[in-house]
């Protein structure tokens, strides 16, 4: 059964200018538009650009996102984003735990579980990110890692908050090196995924949350992903800049949908 409806992201990082960011959006929004009612398209502008992105993207079908929130929702934190803030810019998910945010900038599995629990509570949606970084593959701990994450990034999070909640399996070693996880290692990936999400919310609960793969996606490789029946979408880094190729992996995701529910 893959009746999901696939989610595809693009995660613009520290990249793009207040003109290229206005102009990216407008293309993605332009190109995308016809194919939004198949298939959830969201784009993560850096912060400073998201007001003038939400406003380019307007009412075409493509959601506003967030890299990343902070989890209180004011105070003295020098430098951080609330998720008040972000929904008055009508931004409506965030990721949370990107493995850059988890290895470049440190942030750990409690601080990763505060900000999604917070998210989640203020009613935005949340792309947990999770995966192993080579290492971690090469020693066999690829699962013990990707289940100790959700566990943790789910820590007290109502099963009410479910539905808003999408799950991006990026292994770390995939991330920006053009090296794909082939479909079969991250269907199973996801499978892993999904039983230990399944562990916590029960297996009907489990059954309509999308899990995501990320790590390289470019209209070359995102068919052969999404066709797969575990695989709902893709988080997409590099190939999200060039609104060709991101329009190309959101149809991609549209057509295997249709041969994804034609073979169930
Ligand atoms: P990439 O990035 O597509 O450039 O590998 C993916 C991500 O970081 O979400």
């Amino acid at each position: 059964m893959a009746d999901r409806r696939p989610i595809v992201g693009g995660n613009w990082k520290m990249n793009t200018d207040l003109a290229s960011a206005v102009e990216l959006a407008d293309d993605v929004a332009a190109g995308a538009e016809s194919l939004a009612g198949r298939c959830d398209v969201v784009v993560f502008p850096p912060f400073p650009y998201l007001q003038a992105v939400g406003h380019t993207l307007g009412h075409r079908g493509v959601h506003l996102g967030a890299q990343d929130v902070w989890h209180a929702p004011s105070g003295a934190y020098t430098g951080e984003v609330s998720c008040e803030m972000l929904l008055d810019l009508n931004v409506h998910t965030v990721l949370a735990g990107h493995s850059e945010r988890r290895h470049v900038i440190g942030e750990d599995d409690d601080l990763v579980n505060a900000k999604a629990r917070a998210a989640l509570a203020a009613g935005l949606r949340v792309i947990l990110c999770v995966g192993e970084t080579l290492e971690q593959r090469q020693a066999g701990r690829t699962s013990h890692v990707n289940v100790g994450q959700v566990m943790a990034g789910l820590r007290d999070v109502p099963g009410e908050h479910l539905p808003r909640l999408v799950i991006a399996y990026e292994p770390v070693w995939a991330i920006g090196t053009g090296n794909t996880a082939t479909p079969e290692d991250a269907s199973a990936a996801h499978r892993v995924i999904r039983r230990a999400v399944a562990d916590l919310y029960g297996r009907d609960a489990t059954r309509a949350l999308r899990i995501q793969y990320g790590g390289s996606v470019k209209a070359s490789n995102a068919r052969d992903l999404f066709v797969q029946d575990e695989i709902d979408g893709a988080l997409v880094g590099g190939a999200s800049l060039d609104p060709g190729q991101f329009v190309a992996i959101v149809r991609a995701a549209v057509e295997a949908q249709a041969v994804r529910r034609g073979s169930s």
